[in-house]
This record gives structure tokens, C-alpha cells and sequence, in this order.
């Protein structure tokens, strides 16, 4: 028996679903019942039929799912699976900026630990921000956290005033205008699509700046034949696999989380074997951030 037909059927046993985000390992999202962005798999959490939910991808997102779901048993397969920029501000920093910044609305994006949302208001993901963030009346100041970029990102486009906590994604940190340029000489007349985690002089560099569910709508939808992605790598997988008559090139190399690539079809399979590693979020933790997070999933 291969691993994949051993999975299938541990799966089958503990009547699991494999959630899994658009940058795993193309042969993790293989083995999932579903692959998103994070408001989707955020979204696909609240709507399984199973009494197991293994969650592949980083932790936040997997603590996410448990939130939504205190009466299934959530895995991850790899606890470990940080995300850096989410631990670039806890729950007493957003307290201080709280303090000095009395009235605001406290916004967190999705990377951010469950801590820090039960501290806000309301999340955010890179597939809703402008929609969440409309729906906030104009005149209130905005405390966006963790990430600067895309606070950047929104706060450019409504002109209002953010204050931003100067968080950002080591990955998507490594992308330059200067990656983009000399991707777009190697391929002429293809549209750059890049994740709005990056920094502002590479957003402009960019012709898109879209969540990885809307980078793959963009590559159904899209005429072009060639598409360069400026985000991580693990999406390229989904993007070959959906549109095989395209192309898609990586506007760099570099671009891996290392968290993402965690879950191996191994630790997979061990998980389902042995229930581990359970995500736990403490009832009161999780109580508060559920509101900010329920806050989100209702703007539709
Ligand atoms: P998406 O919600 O766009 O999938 O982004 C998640 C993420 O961690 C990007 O680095
Ligand atoms: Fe976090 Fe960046 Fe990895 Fe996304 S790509 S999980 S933001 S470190």
C-alpha cells in the first residue's frame, strides 16, 4: 500500500478532512479534501461534516480552525509550524497600543495568534481586507496588526489614517522591483500578480496585488498564456495543475516559507494514526477572538 492509499484510509477511519493552504507541498495539497487562501479554508472550517479536522499549513491558521470548531478535534501535523510575522506582536504590545491609542478600532490580520485577536475588534485576511475594512465607519482611527504591508496596502487605497505595527513576512520580504523587472524582460507581455504582503515598491512593480485564492481566480479568469508569481512557491502547484494550458513562472526562486513545507505526506499520515498534535486555544482565549474572527466571516 502507498502512503497516499494509507492516508485514505486512516481518513476514512477517523472520519477526518485534510484542510490544506496553497503553499504546501503540491503532494500534501494532493492528498487534501481542500486547498485555499486563508479566508477560505477559514470559511471551509466552519462548514465540515467531520469529527476530525486536520489542518496543513501553519498554526494560526490551524488555531483558527479550532476556534470555529470547539467540538472537533483539530491536528496539525507539524506544531511547529510558526509564522514568524504572527509572532511579531503578543497580546500585552497591542494592549500598550490599545492604551495610547484610546477609542480605535483594533484590527488584526489573520497571521496573528489567538491571543492577539482576542484583543480586537476584527480580522482581516488579504482576501477581504477592503471589504472588512468598509464596513468600519470612516472617522475612527485604525490600529492594523501585525502586518505593515498589508495595512499599507489597504490604508493606500481608502486614504484614511492607520497606524501600523511594523510586522512583515520574511518570505514575501525577499521579493524586489528588481526580481520583477527582470522576470517580466525574461517574459514579455505576462502580468505580474504579486501577494500584498510585499513590500510597497514591489506592490507598484506588480499588476496585481491579490490574496493566493485570488491569484488562482485571476489565473482561471485571465487570457494570458504566461503569469508570473510573485509569492510563495507552493502555489504553483495548484496553479499548473488547474490551468494546464498555461504557464506560470515564479518571479523568484526564493520565495519558500519553511513553515509552510512542514506538513510532509509522512507526518500526514502519522497524525491520522496517532491523533496528534492537537490544537488547543484556552476557552476564555478562545471566546474573545472568536468574536473578531465571526466579526469577519459575517461581511460577506
Ligand atoms: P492568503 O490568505 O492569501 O493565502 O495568505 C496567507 C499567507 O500566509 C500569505 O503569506
Ligand atoms: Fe507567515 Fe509569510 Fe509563511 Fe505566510 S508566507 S505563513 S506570512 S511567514
Amino acid at each position: 500500500m502507498d502512503i497516499q492509499e494509507e492516508i485514505a484510509g486512516l481518513k476514512k477511519r477517523r472520519n477526518a478532512v485534510i484542510l490544506a493552504h496553497n503553499y504546501c507541498r503540491g503532494e500534501v495539497q494532493d492528498v487534501a479534501d481542500y486547498t485555499g487562501d486563508s479566508l477560505e479554508l477559514a470559511r471551509r472550517a466552519t462548514q465540515v461534516d467531520a469529527d476530525v479536522i486536520l489542518f496543513c499549513g501553519v498554526y494560526f491558521m490551524a488555531e483558527t480552525a479550532a476556534i470555529l470548531n470547539p467540538s472537533r478535534t483539530v491536528l496539525i501535523p507539524d506544531p511547529t509550524a510558526g509564522c514568524p510575522m504572527a509572532d511579531m506582536i503578543n497580546a500585552e504590545q497591542l494592549r500598550a497600543m490599545k492604551r495610547e491609542h484610546p477609542g480605535a478600532v483594533a484590527v488584526c490580520y489573520v497571521n496573528s495568534t489567538a491571543e492577539v485577536k482576542a484583543e480586537c475588534d476584527i480580522c482581516v485576511t488579504s482576501g477581504n481586507a477592503e471589504r472588512v475594512m468598509a464596513t468600519i465607519p470612516r472617522g475612527r482611527e485604525i490600529l492594523f496588526v501585525p502586518d505593515q504591508h498589508l495595512g499599507g496596502h489597504i490604508s493606500g487605497q481608502e486614504g484614511r489614517t492607520y497606524v501600523l505595527w511594523p510586522g512583515y513576512c520574511p518570505t514575501h520580504a525577499r521579493l524586489t522591483p528588481k526580481m520583477i523587472a527582470d522576470a517580466r524582460a525574461a517574459h514579455p507581455g505576462a502580468p505580474v500578480m504579486v501577494h500584498p504582503e510585499c513590500a510597497k515598491d514591489v506592490r507598484d512593480a506588480a499588476d496585481e496585488r491579490l490574496s493566493t485564492g485570488g491569484m488562482c481566480r485571476f489565473a482561471r479568469e485571465s487570457s494570458a498564456k504566461s503569469i508570473l508569481v510573485g509569492t510563495e512557491k507552493g502555489i504553483l502547484h495548484r496553479l499548473r495543475k488547474e490551468n494546464p494550458d498555461k504557464e506560470f513562472f515564479p518571479v523568484s526562486d526564493s520565495l519558500v516559507c519553511p513553515n509552510m513545507k512542514k506538513s510532509t505526506l509522512e507526518n500526514v499520515r502519522d497524525a491520522l494514526r496517532d491523533l496528534k498534535h492537537v490544537v488547543k486555544v484556552d476557552p476564555a482565549v478562545a471566546e474573545r477572538a472568536k468574536r473578531a474572527i465571526d466579526a469577519m466571516l459575517a461581511v460577506k
